[in-house]
């Protein structure tokens, strides 16, 4: 296995916006498409990232970096994680949430953020098993969760 994330560009974009999650996982995260029009609308805040094994596409990952930003949680932290359907549990997840967190680090934060949608089949026992614990805070129904950067 070698993980690595590459940029988005012109050879594997379309690629990108065929990554799918399982059917019953859609309500938990947006298609990469829409991710992508996201990305190119804030490019000063938007980091999108693909993740490769060996040569082989199987997700995608978005961070926000708006340190100015006067919401806590939407300083740093991850927008979007989708990793393909019959590629999950191999351990894509944790890879790209680490290397965000080490993106973050680089840019010099101390904390990043994560919000998701609760109920059966969420990505919940996913962060928490990261390290990611809940503020107490709900935006629009989503839990609110922090990761402090050693
Ligand atoms: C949530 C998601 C990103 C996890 O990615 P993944 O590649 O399957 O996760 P990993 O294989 O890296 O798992 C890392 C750890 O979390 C655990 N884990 C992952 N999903 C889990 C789940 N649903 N329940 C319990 N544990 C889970 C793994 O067992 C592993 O534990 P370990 O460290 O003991 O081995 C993936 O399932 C996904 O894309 N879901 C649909 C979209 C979504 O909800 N995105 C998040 C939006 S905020």
């Amino acid at each position: 296995m070698s993980l690595r994330l590459e940029n988005v560009t012109s050879d594997n974009v379309q690629g990108a916006c065929e990554l799918k999650v399982e059917p019953w996982q859609e309500k938990f995260v947006a298609p990469v498409a829409l991710s992508l029009a996201e990305a190119y609308a804030r490019p000063e805040a938007a980091w999108p990232r693909l993740v490769y094994n060996d040569d082989q596409l199987v997700g995608f990952i978005m961070g926000g970096f708006d340190p100015n930003c006067p919401i806590d949680y939407f300083r740093c932290g991850i927008w979007r994680l989708n990793i393909a359907a019959g590629h999950q549990r191999t351990g894509y997840g944790r890879f790209a949430v680490e290397e965000l967190c080490a993106e973050a680090r680089r840019r010099g934060h101390t904390r990043a953020t994560v919000l998701w949608v609760p109920g059966p089949g969420s990505p919940e026992p996913f962060y928490l098993r990261m390290g990611f614990t809940p503020t107490g805070q709900i935006f629009n129904g989503q839990t609110v969760a922090e990761y402090f950067l050693g």
